[in-house]
């Protein structure tokens, strides 16, 4: 029978994962499909219920569910239950396991991430959680997190054996980090950024989740005083891919997405 997988959210039609796998399952002879699935609020479970009655492989979840699906699940691989979100789902003949790839597929996109790196990351929500949990993954020795709120800034980097910091903190310190990840959702609807960063040099990287607009007043100011800059279009290609992996077993081409898809 031909696979099929899906994403579930609210709202879904701006959504490029169909695109994504689509291309992918082109790429590498895949007979499968991928659909969007709105799902209204209220009827998440309902909905869960219907892909494994209708036998879909596997999904991957977003807003508004990352964190509502849990309860639906059979198991947690360790990438979800330290974000407490889960983005990508296997079905293991009716058994429902919830992954995160959002962290590892953001990182796996960062060129010479070792551990000696001196990591920022601002802003400690949901988001920041996956990105953190992959760093500790991946043994970073100097990992600091600033936050609005310092107190989840602190739960945060205690978690992660990191230091928490204020957004004037990381304003003053921020040059002497060589990468600098950017989490929160300032900068999606207006043209500001959370923290007033300003000092990049070239040997800096600056990385923000955000993928419209292209470029955030974070990253713009970045890329003007000379950092590598990386908008979220790497982590949304980043974790499509390890989804990818996760059902298939063929980690893909991320390029050659970046052509077929983006590129237009
Ligand atoms: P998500 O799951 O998308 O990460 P979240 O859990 O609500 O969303 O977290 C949002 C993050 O953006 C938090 O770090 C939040 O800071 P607080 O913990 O102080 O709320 C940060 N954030 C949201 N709006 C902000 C703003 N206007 N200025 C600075 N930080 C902001």
């Amino acid at each position: 029978m031909k696979k099929w997988y899906a994403v579930l959210g609210h709202p879904i039609h701006h959504s490029i994962s169909p695109r994504m796998h689509e291309a992918w399952f082109q790429k590498y002879n895949i007979e499968a499909s991928y659909v969007p699935i709105l799902v209204k609020p209220g009827e998440l479970e309902k909905a869960v219920d219907s892909l494994k009655l209708l036998g879909c492989s596997g999904f991957n979840v977003t807003v508004p569910y990352k964190e509502e699906i849990i309860p639906f699940l059979n198991e947690l691989d360790v990438s979800a239950k330290v974000a407490g979100a889960v983005n990508t789902v296997v079905n293991r003949d009716g058994q429902l396991i919830g992954h995160n790839t959002d962290g590892r597929g953001l990182l796996a996109n960062i060129s010479g991430l070792s551990e000696e790196k001196r990591v920022l990351v601002i802003g400690a929500g949901g988001a920041a959680k996956g990105i953190v949990a992959a760093l500790k993954e991946r043994h970073i020795r100097t990992l600091f997190i600033a936050n609005r709120t310092l107190e989840k800034a602190v739960q945060l980097a205690e978690w992660a054996s990191g230091t928490a910091i204020t957004y004037s903190q990381a304003e003053d310190m921020f040059s002497t980090f060589d990468i600098v990840i950017q989490t929160t959702s300032v900068g999606m609807e207006e043209d500001i950024s959370p923290v007033n960063l300003k000092g990049w040099h070239p040997s800096m990287t600056a990385i923000d989740i955000i993928y419209s607009p292209p470029e955030t007043a974070f990253l713009r100011q970045a890329r003007e005083e000379g950092a590598f800059t990386m908008n979220g279009l790497s982590m949304l290609i980043g974790q499509g891919a390890l989804a990818f992996e996760l059902w298939t077993g063929i980690y893909p081409d991320q390029d050659y997405c970046k052509k077929t898809v983006f590129s237009s």
